[in-house]
């Protein structure tokens, strides 16, 4: 097999399978920043995780792990896609992945006996080492002398420092797609742990990150450990012998490509079912996934709160909340869907009446409804307790047909890139939120045109395109 020049790892690939009732593979792209990126970026090869028994056993049938790209429309990226033990990967990935690192990067550990490092945590982290040490082994067998390796997201923040000790001549990026946890926050994890987690990412001779602020973060967190030398000027890191440059590359929304999308005829068609379900009323619309970091519970308590206040609104303004499921194997994500559902249900039975609907709740996959609901918005509310970046943020105002206004969580990393003409709120203040929706309500049609119309421009600057290459640029 020939060798490649620029690799790509992260946990979830641009493809997967499912089985039919006949038993043969079904394919299915996948979607996100990370397939357009690299969609025209030329020869990539892309490393990936089996995600699930298809994966695995399609893993397994391609030689080598190499799936066969034909007609799955990945770009021209081939994928190699690592066949890790059920068991070792459900470890690494729901229990220290998305059960610890991604809660403490998110500062959202409030829940009762969480988190807990006990017997189990020290063999989820076992896991974890074990599924990084796959990546590195793969992506060193693969990546042609000196090649660029951008290693992605808190899944794999262990593989740079493992892939640099196998293959010390390639040139390593580590990319953060989600905040990453101040001193105060990172310290809740065990000293050892903690210490590991920032070696690893600084094996890489470049960790980039999507906002200054989780850039700096990053950078205080290293001062805890023992033997790396941080200069906050030149944004460097100097630890084992090797330093590591940290950037910020901000990460939008390919303008042309979604407007396109928008355009196609089954999201005409969900557009033309949804008006006719909500008439003429007001839009204020929500898309997102259903992780607790997205505070729909609040988002809905703001809703209520409005009608509370403004009984002007009442049989004029619909909320559409439409939310994809996420990680639904583990109970705490259960949990708080059932509680977004429920709080859903007290507000309908509230103010609901005969021929209005306050409130449409739907928790499932559609995104061609995703971006009806963006085209007819007149409020788009983004409002998560703290977000990486948000990209809904920027699909709305770019899909929006006739303007819509921007209630933003000032804790999203979008609102350094879009602050100013959206109306920012901080995610936990309820009645801020509330305030904000009804302001942007009543804010005159051409005042609202214009300020998404820039919103749209700034979402639409940094492409995937561009902030791959920036990434890649930055390793030269
Ligand atoms: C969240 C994080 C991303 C991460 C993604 C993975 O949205 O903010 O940084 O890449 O989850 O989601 P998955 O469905 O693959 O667990």
């Amino acid at each position: 097999m020939s060798m490649s020049r620029v690799l790509v790892a992260s946990n979830r690939g641009p493809v997967s399978f499912s089985t039919a009732d006949d038993g043969t593979l079904v394919p299915r792209r996948g979607g996100g920043g990370l397939v357009s990126a690299l969609a025209g970026a030329g020869e990539v090869l892309w490393v990936c995780a089996a995600l699930s028994e298809a994966d695995r056993t399609a893993a397994r049938k391609s030689p080598d792990g190499r799936i066969d790209q034909a007609g799955h429309d990945t770009g021209d990226a081939a994928v190699r896609m690592l066949d890790i033990p059920a068991a070792t990967f459900e470890r690494a990935y729901n229990g220290m992945a998305n059960s610890t690192l991604w809660f403490v990067h998110h500062m959202l550990y409030d829940l009762p006996g969480e988190p807990c490092f006990d017997a189990r945590a020290r063999r989820d982290r076992q896991s974890y080492e074990a599924y990084n040490a796959a990546f590195a082994d793969a992506l060193a067998r693969d990546a042609a002398p000196g090649a660029k390796v951008a290693v992605q997201d808190y899944h794999l923040a262990l593989a740079p420092a493992m892939l640099r000790e196998r293959r010390p001549d390639l040139r390593i990026a580590h990319f953060s797609h989600t905040p990453w946890a101040p001193p105060d926050y990172f310290r809740l994890l065990p000293d050892d742990l903690g210490a590991e987690l920032l070696a690893g990412v600084l094996g890489a001779d470049h960790a980039g990150f999507l906002a200054e602020r989780w850039a700096s973060a990053f950078l205080a967190c290293c001062e805890l450990l023992p033997g790396a030398r941080v200069d906050h000027a030149a944004r460097t890191v100097r630890y084992a012998g090797h330093v590591t440059h940290v950037g910020v590359h901000g990460l939008g929304v390919d303008g042309p490509a979604l407007r396109s999308r928008a355009s196609s005829p089954d999201v005409l068609a969900r557009e033309t079912s949804l008006r006719d379900r909500v008439g003429d009323r007001r839009l204020i619309v929500r898309i997102d996934r259903t992780e607790l970091s997205k505070n729909i519970v609040r988002g809905l308590a703001a809703y209520r709160e409005l009608l509370t206040d403004h009984p002007e609104w009442h049989g004029r303004v619909t909320h559409l909340v439409f939310a994809y499921p996420s990680r639904t194997d583990l109970a705490v994500y259960r949990a708080y869907t059932d509680a977004v559902l429920r709080t859903a249900a007290d507000i309908r039975a509230e103010f609901g009446t005969a021929d209005w609907e306050p409130l449409i709740v739907e928790v499932n996959d559609d995104y061609p409804r995703s971006l009806a609901a963006y085209a007819l918005a007149d409020v788009l509310l983004v409002n998560p307790v703290r977000d990486g970046m948000n990209l809904v943020a920027k699909e709305g105002p770019v899909v929006s047909r006739d303007g819509c206004t921007l209630v933003l969580s000032r804790e999203a990393g979008a609102a350094a890139d879009l602050g100013e003409d959206a109306l920012t709120v901080n995610p936990f203040d309820v009645s801020q939120t509330a305030a904000a929706l009804h302001q942007a309500l009543l804010m005159p049609a051409d005042v609202r045109a214009a300020r998404c119309a820039r919103l749209a421009e700034r979402a639409t600057a940094l492409p995937p395109r561009a902030w791959l290459a920036a990434q890649l640029a930055a390793l030269d």
